[in-house]
This record gives C-alpha cells, sequence and structure tokens, in this order.
C-alpha cells in the first residue's frame, strides 16, 4: 500500500511541470522547459507557451507515472496551478486535470501558484508549523507574508514596481547575459566585486515592507555607460538586490516576533542570498536544489497539504485565476 498518492500539474508560465506525491513525499518532479522556445523573443510568448503545453503534458504525465510504476487509476487526488499566471497556459493545466479527474472520478484540487513555492520550500522540513514568515521572490513576485495558521496568508509587503528575479533577469539583458538571468548574473558576479558599483540598498530607512527594484536597473543602465565592468555591475547589484530581501525580512522578523521564515521563489536559488540569510539569527527553510523554480511537485505538495487539512474536492467548474491575491486563496 502506498498510501495518497496526488498528481500535481503546474503550468502557470513557461515550464511544463508534473509531480507526483505519495505520503506527503515526492516522487516524481519532471519538467519540461520552454525556456529555448522563448529565447528568441526576449521574454515568454504567451499563445507559443499554451501551444507547448498542450503538445507536452499528456506526454510528460504518462513519463511521470511510469517512473513512479503507477498507474493512473492509483491516483487519489489531481491537482493543477488555478493561477496566478498566463490565463491560456493556467487553462491548458488546469483543463487537463479536471478532465482527468473526472475521467478517473477522483478528486480535483485547483493550488495557488505561490501556496505551491511555499510547501515546496518546505519540501525538506515537513514537520514546520506555522507561525512563520514567507518571502516568495521569483520572476513575477516579491510578496511577504505572515502565515500565522496553515491556509492564512497576511500580506506584510511586496514590491512596488519590478519582481526580485525580474530584476535579475533585466540587468543580464543590459549586461548582454541569457535568460534567465539569475544564474548568469550570479556566475558572472562571482568574478566581480560586489563593492567596487555604487549601488544603494532600495527603500533602505523606509517604513514597512514594500521592496523596489526598477531603480536598479536603471542604475545598471547607467553605471554601464559610465564604464562599470560587468562583473562589478553583476557583483554590486547582486549585493544591494540581496541585501534588500534578507534586511527586510529580518525587519520583518524582528517587529512581528516571528523568527521562522521560508524563502521561495526562483531568486531562492541565489548562493548569495542563501549565505546571507543563513548569517543571520533567523530559523531560515530553503528550498532544496530542483523546488526552487516552478515545478509540479509544489503543487502536488500543497494540494496534498490542503486535502490532509480539509478533504474537500474543488468543483470542476473552477476559474483560472490569473490575477490572484494569495491573501483571498484561503
Ligand atoms: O519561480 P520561478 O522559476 O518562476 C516564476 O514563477 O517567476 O522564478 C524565476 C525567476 C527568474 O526571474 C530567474 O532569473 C530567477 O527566478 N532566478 C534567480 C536565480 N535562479 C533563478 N535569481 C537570482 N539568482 C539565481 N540563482
Ligand atoms: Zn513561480
Amino acid at each position: 500500500m502506498r498510501g495518497v498518492l496526488v498528481l500535481g500539474i503546474e503550468t502557470s508560465c513557461d515550464d511544463t511541470g508534473v509531480g507526483l506525491v505519495a505520503d506527503g513525499r515526492i516522487v516524481v518532479n519532471r519538467v519540461a522547459s520552454q525556456t529555448l522556445l522563448h529565447a528568441e523573443y526576449g521574454g515568454v510568448v504567451p499563445e507559443l507557451a499554451s501551444r507547448e503545453h498542450t503538445q507536452v503534458l499528456d506526454r510528460l504525465v504518462t513519463a511521470a507515472l511510469d517512473e513512479a510504476g503507477a498507474a493512473a487509476g492509483d491516483l487519489d487526488l489531481i491537482a493543477a496551478t488555478r493561477g496566478p499566471g498566463l490565463v491560456g497556459p493556467l487553462l491548458v493545466g488546469l483543463g487537463y486535470a479536471k478532465g482527468l479527474a473526472w475521467s478517473l472520478g477522483k478528486p480535483f484540487l485547483g493550488v495557488h501558484h505561490l501556496e505551491g513555492h511555499v510547501h515546496g520550500a518546505l519540501a525538506g522540513a515537513p514537520q514546520l508549523e506555522p507561525p512563520f514568515l514567507v518571502l516568495v521572490a521569483s520572476g513575477g513576485h516579491t510578496h511577504l507574508y505572515h502565515v500565522p495558521r496553515w491556509g492564512r496568508y497576511e500580506l506584510l509587503g511586496a514590491t512596488r514596481d519590478d519582481a526580485a528575479g525580474e530584476a535579475f533577469d533585466k540587468v543580464a539583458r543590459l549586461l548582454g547575459l541569457g535568460y534567465p538571468g539569475g544564474p548568469e548574473i550570479e556566475r558572472l558576479a562571482a568574478e566581480g566585486d560586489p563593492q567596487a558599483v555604487p549601488f544603494t540598498v532600495p527603500m533602505r530607512g523606509r517604513q514597512g515592507y514594500d521592496f523596489s527594484f526598477s531603480g536598479l536597473k536603471t542604475a545598471a543602465l547607467r553605471f554601464k555607460d559610465e564604464g562599470y565592468a560587468p562583473a562589478d555591475i553583476a557583483a554590486s547589484f547582486q549585493r544591494v538586490a540581496v541585501a534588500s530581501l534578507a534586511g527586510t525580512l529580518e525587519r520583518a522578523a524582528r517587529d512581528t516576533g516571528v523568527r521562522r521564515v521560508v524563502v521561495a521563489g526562483g531568486v531562492a536559488a541565489n548562493r548569495a542570498l542563501r549565505t546571507a540569510l543563513t548569517a543571520t539569527d533567523l530559523e531560515v527553510h530553503l528550498p532544496p536544489p530542483g523546488l526552487t523554480s516552478d515545478n509540479g511537485a509544489m503543487i502536488a505538495l500543497a494540494a496534498a497539504h490542503r486535502w490532509s487539512r480539509e478533504g474537500r474536492p474543488d468543483p470542476l467548474t473552477l476559474s483560472a485565476e490569473p490575477y490572484w491575491p494569495l491573501g483571498e486563496a484561503a
């Protein structure tokens, strides 16, 4: 007997993710990246993304079940990302999951993408309980929440302009690096001097817990024109971006008295950020490698958790929610 077997599908953007979770543990996590497909356009083309998800999703699910030695009929719960994200891509995964659930007569759950990231980050710490703070930093989001209990997300702060990952992507682009920019900046930063370029930490000294990253992109462009070396720009930009994220998190922890923090989303892969957070006296939980960026296992984990708490399926009429604040997910 294998216990509760959950299929999680993630198609909110340009990665097709399929994950299988049995009894709260990841069994399979397959991601088909579309990065190359969109590379020549300099960003994700929604229509192309939808078409590609449609083409690979069924094959990916079959391959995942094969890898787990399971049949579709063994699934106990089928989940997909409901939002936020690109509406076309969301509809592909959501429609597929509903159809499968309906044909198998199994329960279906629509999962909030950010709640998926949170549970992905907790994959290495399944015993962890609220209260905790969550920082989600990805290509589309920079949000800081207080989680007093499961399923409840109180927004403490968010970016006022670009997301943290978006800033890495944009600075990478203006330095002539590839996409996604985070890993590229990180690589180039290793060869540069983080103190060489006079970036200032955005929002420092302000009240509240909001972030702002678009000024760093403008500053990077100016420093490039002034002749600073790309490696020094990368290293110095990374220093202030990390200082902003880690500093705000530390301050929120101090003010709320909640010292347990979870960092999720693609930017959580950044080693400078991981090092800075580990150096604080916070209890920091970071996603295991492979679970920082979008994937299906995180959606399955979030669904399994909600299922164990509530045991109530979502209706098959559930709509996709391209704009969906996490605070309203509960
Ligand atoms: O969570 P994710 O895979 O997709 C979204 O939901 O956005 O995050 C992708 C973002 C990209 O902006 C990428 O540049 C950034 O995460 N990222 C990083 C690193 N790896 C990925 N940013 C900084 N350092 C990294 N090592
Ligand atoms: Zn994401």
